[in-house]
């Protein structure tokens, strides 16, 4: 089988792209680029023959690319996607994928239009052996039927939108940029769909800033199968970046923590938790890559398909509307 020629634009979480890809073996890495040239010549120098453009064109046209790797700023993301899918080219794209729903919904078109394509984006909780082994216990019936789902996106980074990139957008969506991760993980884990979300937001943590948006938001979620729950993103927390999940079903409760997780069985309080101490989070940024080159090449599932790429944002898009409409807001999965 021909090797993919692949191209990853954004040498930030895109080195670890670059890494990943240079460890597949169906994969030849052959060119990175970045506009900023110092972020460039540093990357470019730890893959030698690799080719360094400071332009996306030159990868986003370049016939002899397979499949690009985006991981630039989130506005950039849709006319990369959108110019790389004319092209004939997969593409793994960093979340969020497209900014706005209008966006997704010309994204889905192009993929309908071509369907020898494959698309897909970094939702790499789902490699985070912690949640992994959660899943599997759900699957094996530990749980019994879950009724309360719960995530918080505790970012701990307030930083990244006062002072960097994200703040300086025209338009710039906490939930979009870190809902979207834990949104992914609840549905994932659940194997559920929510279907109405009901959400509010404040900026009091980075008032001042000129950051247009709300940096926290509570959502409150109803799930196809009749459970409940609650998706929180909160870029302002005194504390380290966390992702805060409580899982409750009829047979047992799953609690997060940061150097391990509680699974508990019983209202007794005489009766321990397990302690769950996988690994968390534990994951290579890149991980999921090698599953979606076995997509591309017929060989395996991808661990993050298409179908998870638009359901996840769509549920952001609905959160986003509900906050500021202050009105409950249906799922319109794209
Ligand atoms: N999945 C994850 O866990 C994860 C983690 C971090 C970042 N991200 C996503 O990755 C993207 C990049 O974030 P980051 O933290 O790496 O930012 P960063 O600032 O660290 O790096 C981004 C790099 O991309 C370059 N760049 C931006 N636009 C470009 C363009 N049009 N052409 C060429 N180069 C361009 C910048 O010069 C910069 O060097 C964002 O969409 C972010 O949401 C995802």
């Amino acid at each position: 089988m021909l090797k993919l020629r692949v191209g990853v634009i954004g040498l930030g979480v895109g080195e670890k792209h670059a890494e990943a890809i240079a460890r597949i073996p169906e994969c030849e890495l052959a060119v990175v680029c970045d506009k900023n040239p110092t972020a460039l010549a540093a990357v470019a120098g730890k893959f030698p023959g690799v080719v360094a453009r400071e332009r996306d064109t030159d990868i986003l046209d370049d016939p002899a690319i397979d499949l690009v790797c985006i991981a630039s700023y989130d506005d950039c993301h849709f006319f990369q996607t959108m110019r790389a899918l004319e092209r004939g080219k997969h593409v793994f794209v960093e979340k969020p994928f497209v900014l706005h729903e209008e966006e997704a919904l010309r994204v889905r078109a192009q993929l309908r239009s071509r369907p020898n394509l494959r698309l897909s984006s970094n939702l790499i909780l789902r490699r985070s052996p912690r949640f992994l082994d959660l899943r599997q216990r759900i699957i094996a019936g530990q749980f019994g039927n879950l009724y309360h789902l719960e995530a918080e996106y505790n970012y701990g980074r307030l930083e990244k939108i006062t002072e960097g990139w994200r703040g300086k957008l025209p338009f710039y969506s906490a939930v979009h940029g870190g809902g979207v991760h834990v949104a992914d993980l609840l549905m994932w884990l659940a194997r559920d769909r929510v279907l109405e979300v009901s959400a509010v937001g404040n900026a009091l943590v980075s008032q001042g800033s000129g950051f247009g948006n709300f940096d926290n938001v509570v959502a409150v979620l109803r799930f196809a199968s009749g459970a409940i729950g609650k998706l929180g993103v909160n870029f302002g927390c005194r504390m380290p970046h966390f992702h805060a999940v409580a899982l409750y079903g009829t047979k047992a409760t799953f609690l997060n923590g940061r150097d391990c997780a509680w699974l508990y069985t019983s209202a007794d309080a005489h009766v321990p938790p397990l302690i769950l101490d996988t690994a968390y989070p534990g994951v290579h940024k890149g991980a999921l890559i090698a599953s979606f080159v076995a997509a591309i090449q017929g060989t395996g599932e991808a661990e993050v398909n298409e179908e998870d790429v638009f359901a996840s944002l769509s549920v952001c898009f609905a959160i986003e509307r509900s906050a500021h409409s202050g009105l409950p807001v249906k799922v319109n999965y794209v």
